[in-house]
């Protein structure tokens, strides 16, 4: 268990510290189409000069170097830089990068032959007591749909997600593919889902554009609002704040988390394709403080 002044070192080495290290945030014509206008609590908006192995140890890497991903891979193998000109809503060109999540055969994690997964958490986001997990806060994050590794929208994929701290539910998910159970859904939809995995707002996937996305949980009301816009368009709000059990604290998480079909205990068994090669692009991703109403848009 990390003690609350641990959380405190690990969130400044986080936020203020960019371990990367590299060009800072010019303020000129290169800056992004989107400004950040709240306190940051986790910024994995990738430094320019990130490099993968830099994912693979705590001094690093913006995330966890250890979870959660495949017992015998390391983050530096999972990882992708990705050929993206354009660059996300909150990126700087000139000062951040977007990255690729990738799954392969190997991303099988402890015993869960079942998932085929690549989830990043934030450094300093723990199980309990996390900054992220109290207040008002708001996750953001850019995706881009890569053709060459494309996801399979027959499976069932969580992407971004905030898992309860005792890992029994998550109170939210963003997911997009069928979803196992419930039929009525798209296939080809990114969609955000309650913690009783009710769909409340979907939109379809576009194949050549960034795709923004946030979602504010306010832990003191217990409820979810999403944002969306397309390309560098501002974002919109989709959704009203609707009711939903945020209790439970927990970690946000961030990747790929593939369902196999054909099985009742998706955990531990069922399909999934050999010689897997997918993955989705992310950017401008980071979590802000939305006390008092404080939205970047
Ligand atoms: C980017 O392009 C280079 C050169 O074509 C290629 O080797 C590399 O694999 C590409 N990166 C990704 C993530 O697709
Ligand atoms: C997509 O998944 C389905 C169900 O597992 C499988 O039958 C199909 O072969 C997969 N398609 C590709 C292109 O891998």
């Amino acid at each position: 268990m990390h003690s609350p002044t641990l959380v405190l070192t690990l969130l400044s080495t986080a936020v203020l510290a960019h371990p990367g290290g590299g060009p800072r945030h010019k303020n000129h014509f290169l800056a992004p189409k989107g400004e950040v206008k709240c306190d940051l609590v986790f910024d994995a908006r990738l430094d320019v000069a990130t490099t993968l192995q830099d994912f693979d140890s705590y001094g690093t890497s913006y995330f966890n170097p250890d979870y959660v991903k495949g017992n015998n891979i390391k983050w530096s193998e999972i990882i992708k830089f990705p050929n993206v000109t354009t660059p996300a809503r909150f990126d700087d060109v000139e000062a951040h990068k977007p990255f690729e999540v990738t799954i392969s055969d190997a991303s099988i994690f402890q015993q869960q032959r079942g998932f085929r997964r690549a989830g990043l958490q934030f450094q300093g986001d723990t199980n309990s007591g996390s900054p992220g997990s109290t207040g008002v806060k708001t996750i953001h994050f850019s995706v881009k749909w890569d053709a060459q590794r494309a996801l399979n929208l027959s499976h069932e994929y969580l992407n971004v997600w905030h898992e309860a701290g005792d890992y029994s539910s998550n109170q939210f998910n963003f997911q997009t593919g069928k979803i196992i159970g419930q039929n009525g859904l798209a296939s080809d939809t990114w969609k955000v889902l309650n913690r009783r995995n009710q769909q409340i707002w979907s939109t379809p996937i576009l194949r050549n554009d960034w795709q923004n996305f946030a979602i504010t949980l306010d832990f003191n009301k217990n409820t979810l609002r999403v944002y969306y816009s397309k390309g560098d368009e501002p974002l919109k709000s989709v959704t009203n704040a609707v009711s939903n059990d945020n209790s439970g604290q927990g970690q946000y998480q961030i990747g790929i988390l593939k369902k196999p079909t054909g099985t009742n205990d998706v955990v531990n068994s069922g399909y999934q394709s050999r010689n897997l090669n997918e993955g989705l692009i992310y950017g401008s991703l980071f979590v802000e403080d939305s006390a008092n109403g404080c939205i970047s848009l």
